[in-house]
Order: C-alpha cells, then sequence, then structure tokens
C-alpha cells in the first residue's frame, strides 16, 4: 500500500491531508524517514511514526476504554464531555464508534471500533452476550430482591419480564448482574423494579472479556485477536 493511503486508512485525515504530512518530513516507516507518497510498504506487521508516535497498521480497530463517569457514549454530548475526548483524534477520523452505549455516570468497560459487521453482530438484540456490572444499591440487597431479578421483572414498556442470566450480592449493597440484552437503562430499570435503587453501575465484563485490572479509568487499549476470541467465548 502507498504511504498515502497508508495515512489515509489509519485515520490521519483527508488525503490532502495526509499528503502534507508526508511532505511535511513528519512520517518515519521501519525507522527511516520517508517524503514520498507514492513509496509502497507491505502493510502486514507495518509500524510507522507520525510526529514521534508510534503507530500499527491495522485494518480495522478494536478498542477497550475504560471509561469514567461524565462521558457520553456521543461524538455530540449533550451534557458532558465525549469518551471521543478520550482517544486519538485518528480513531474518531477512522469512524470508530461504541459498540452499544454506557449511560454518563456509568463506568467500566467499553468497546469500539470502526468493523460496522462487528459493531452490529455485538448490538444486535438477537445475539445474547453477555454481560457482567456490578451495582451499588441504595438499600441492601435480600434474598427476595436477588430471587425477582433472576425470576424476571417486567420494566415499563416492555412486553415480557427481562430475566437476569445471574444474580447476587457481593456484600449488603453491591449486586452483581448479568444480562443479555443491551435495553436503555436495563440495569438501573431492574434494580428499580425489585423496590431499590441504582447509585452506580460499572461494567466488568462483556462476553469473556474482563476489564483489564490495571487499566485506569480514562485509559484505552488496542484488543488483539485473543481478545476478540475471548469476547467471542462469552
Ligand atoms: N444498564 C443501565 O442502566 N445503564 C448502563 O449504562 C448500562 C446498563
Amino acid at each position: 500500500m502507498d504511504l498515502e493511503s497508508v495515512l489515509f486508512t489509519q485515520g490521519f485525515g483527508a488525503r490532502r491531508q495526509c499528503r502534507a504530512i508526508i511532505a511535511e518530513a513528519r512520517v518515519v516507516v521501519n525507522g527511516s524517514l520517508c517524503t514520498d507518497r507514492d513509496a509502497q510498504f507491505d502493510i502486514d506487521a507495518l509500524t510507522f511514526e507520525v510526529d514521534g508516535t508510534s503507530w500499527r497498521y491495522r485494518e480495522h480497530a478494536y478498542i477497550l476504554l475504560n471509561k469514567p463517569a461524565g462521558y457520553e457514549c456521543s461524538r455530540e454530548p449533550q451534557h458532558h464531555l465525549s469518551v471521543f475526548s478520550l482517544l486519538p483524534a485518528q480513531l474518531a477520523t477512522r469512524g470508530v464508534q461504541c459498540v452499544g452505549r454506557l449511560d454518563q455516570d456509568t463506568t467500566g468497560l467499553l468497546l469500539l471500533s470502526d468493523d460496522g459487521k462487528f459493531v452490529h453482530t455485538y448490538t444486535s438484540p438477537k445475539r445474547k452476550v453477555p454481560k457482567v456490572y456490578l451495582a451499588t444499591t441504595k438499600h441492601p440487597l435480600d434474598d427476595a430482591q436477588l430471587a425477582a431479578l433472576r425470576e424476571g421483572v417486567l420494566l415499563h414498556g416492555e412486553a415480557k419480564p427481562i430475566a437476569a442470566v445471574a444474580a447476587h450480592a457481593r456484600d449488603e449493597r453491591r449486586l452483581e448482574l448479568t444480562v443479555l440484552e443491551g435495553k436503555y437503562h436495563q440495569v438501573k430499570r431492574m434494580v428499580a423494579a425489585i423496590g431499590n435503587r441504582c447509585e452506580a453501575l460499572h461494567r466488568e465484563r462483556v462476553g469473556g472479556l474482563t476489564l483489564p485490572a490495571a487499566l485506569e479509568p480514562g485509559n484505552w487499549q488496542w484488543l488483539d485477536e485473543s481478545d476478540l476470541q475471548a469476547l467471542r467465548a462469552g
């Protein structure tokens, strides 16, 4: 692939901007400065630097973000910052979007990608991907509440009750809840339906992929093939 196309596909702007970046001698490929926009490179395992930052060529971007509270899963947020402000601009330029949404006050594992098929697969209601949440509740949890969540609760506007795949209390006010759907405010509504209230919500796992303990809130990482396999295996 020619260098201009490498930059273009990886989100460095319109072709005109990519040509300018190359002409301004800001790109190093395989350790050597390259100012020829037509220079050809094998994209397999290609690494390059722009302004000293290193990138690997990726056909698609698969990202895991540890979402902090106070960020909206939208490019045009209404009342808070956008999760995209936590990512390099190149990712938004190449069309990365959120795989489902977390509420602005929900924290934890958020997937993002520019692979339309992947985004569709993991947001489709048909694909029942387990999602594990940790909800901090206002009132102490009791067995009747946990049983009700497992048996199913009828949420306003829904035709059928929704049951959690698993619901247990980690301690008096911390509920671990596994759900298959991704309905609007689902966990908060389920907790409200059992007569309790969700005071904080954190997503720990999607499919077989767990939020890495070392990834600080606000930080992100690329997902590699083994992470994607773990996600599918869940
Ligand atoms: N359920 C909710 O209520 N909010 C989220 O952000 C995710 C699941």
